[in-house]
């Protein structure tokens, strides 16, 4: 039962985070405001359809005409009608890796301008940050509006965790904790969000232990993640193939496997250690383990595109001749989501050795692939290359018709940056097999 005090629900921001917060308050039973800068966004909504690339989404965008569901660019037309407004905007780095925290200054602006004087709204913060954003970044302007902190408006903070393209861990699956300098506000957002989620959800204290917990998340996975990494690198220079290592420490109880890979994307990993080592920074404390796991994986990317170049050379396939095809482009498998994948880098990096790179990728449209980079829409039309690397592991790009692409191949080299092909099979078939991790 949705109760009379949080019926009316806003989300500023409909991407991959807040569209599917927007529509599981809407299957909740609530009244939902989404609103959205992006004109395209909102008209693809208004429409039924998914803009985002989250294939988990397609089919379950309330249709036109649907109760309860209203969506708008106008975020004053909607904040009045909201008990609650949940903030799902990005919170990306700058060129030289500083927290660009302008899309939460602005929506946290255009909506402190829209609460009623003494409607005492609810405003929380999803997007992820480090500790000590929503008060400094919202404070000063509900203090220049003239707003007082429980009579006109309450803040708060709630990370999102859904992982997109992982229906097992979607917004009505994931554990939800709140932070709020308001014990009873973080009470009642308690009962909130315990109609979103099936799973725990947990006042923890202050605001900044909820940003925290956010961040800190990431930082462990991309620093796991840099240990595998950087033990890809070592491992096969001591003629040990990493994945055979991995699996024989992973059979001790308490050893974490995780998985080698040509880099990591996405809009969280690679980006929020850098909220965390500036928050460090800001309070002159050291985060050097934070910073050296950032570099390893940053330099994945690179350091493929330098084996790989080797491997063209000991095959006879001069750099300024070769040919590279990518296969996915997004920066995790059945996602269409290119932003910070490491393809990016690693096609720049080929292509700055004078090596000419393809990519085919199902889930993206090729119009977002950088101009240097040549698309390949069907892959049956792949062919004259001289490598082919495993990027996504996309179930498309695992099940294509290896043995029509061998025959298309002018020199038939596959490197598996992921370490999920059978390469056994492959080397059966005719490919000459390598992998991230594996000794050359
Ligand atoms: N994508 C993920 O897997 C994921 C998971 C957990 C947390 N997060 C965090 O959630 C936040 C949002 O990420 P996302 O992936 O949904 O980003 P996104 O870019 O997909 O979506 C953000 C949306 O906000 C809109 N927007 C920007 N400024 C606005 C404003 N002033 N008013 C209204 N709309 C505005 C944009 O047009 C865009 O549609 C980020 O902080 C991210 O780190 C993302």
């Amino acid at each position: 039962m949705v109760d009379q005090f949080q019926s009316n629900i806003g989300v500023i921001g409909l991407g991959y985070v807040g569209l599917p917060t927007a529509i599981g308050f809407h299957d909740a039973g609530f009244n939902v405001w989404g609103v959205d800068v992006s004109e395209r966004s909102v008209e693809m909504i208004l429409r039924g359809k998914n803009p985002t690339g989250d294939p988990d989404v397609d089919d379950i965008v309330p249709q036109p005409g649907s109760d309860r569901w209203n969506i708008t660019t106008n975020t004053g037309e909607a904040v009045p009608n909201c008990d609650v407004v949940l903030v799902t905007v990005p919170t990306p780095i700058t060129h030289d890796l500083k927290p660009d925290l302008s899309y939460v200054s602005a929506a946290g602006r255009a909506v402190f301008e829209a609460i009623p004087k003494g409607s005492n709204t609810i405003v929380v913060l999803e997007s992820t940050v480090y500790p000590g954003v929503t008060t400094e970044t919202w404070l000063p302007i509900i203090e220049e509006l003239g707003l007082v902190i429980g009579e006109d408006v309450e803040i708060a903070y709630c990370p999102e965790r859904f992982n997109p393209g992982d229906p097992a861990h979607g917004v009505r699956q994931v554990a939800r904790v709140i932070g709020c300098s308001n014990p009873e506000v973080g009470e009642k957002l308690v009962e909130l969000y315990s109609k979103l989620t099936s799973e725990d959800v947990r006042y923890v204290g202050k605001l900044e232990v909820a940003e925290a917990a956010k961040v800190i998340e990431n930082v462990q996975r991309d620093i796991n993640i840099a240990l595998v990494n950087e033990l890809a690198r070592i491992f096969p220079a001591l003629d040990v193939d990493v994945e055979d290592v991995l699996s024989a420490a992973a059979t001790k109880w308490n050893f974490h496997r995780y998985t080698p890979g040509v880099g990591v994307g996405g809009h969280c990993i690679p980006v929020d250690p850098y909220y965390m080592i500036q928050r460090a920074a800001d309070v002159g404390v050291p985060a050097g383990l934070i910073t050296a796991a950032r570099a390893v994986n940053r330099s994945m990317p690179s350091h493929v595109a330098g084996v790989v170049t080797d491997l063209l050379w000991s095959a006879g396939v001069p750099a300024g001749d070769a040919k590279v095809l990518l296969l996915g482009w997004s920066y995790k498998a059945e996602v269409g989501d290119p932003r910070e994948t490491p393809a990016e880098p690693l096609a720049a990096t080929l292509i700055g050795k004078n090596i000419s790179v393809g990519a085919w990728d199902p889930h993206i449209d090729s119009s977002l692939y950088p101009e240097s980079v040549v698309p390949v829409d069907d892959i049956s039309d792949a062919k004259g290359y001289d490598l082919v690397i495993l990027v996504t592991a996309h179930k498309a790009c695992l099940e294509i018709e290896w043995g029509d692409l061998l025959s298309k191949m002018r020199t038939p080299i596959v490197y598996d940056g992921r370490r999920v092909l059978d390469l056994d099979k492959l080397e059966s078939m005719g490919w000459t097999t390598h992998a991230v991790g594996k000794p050359v």
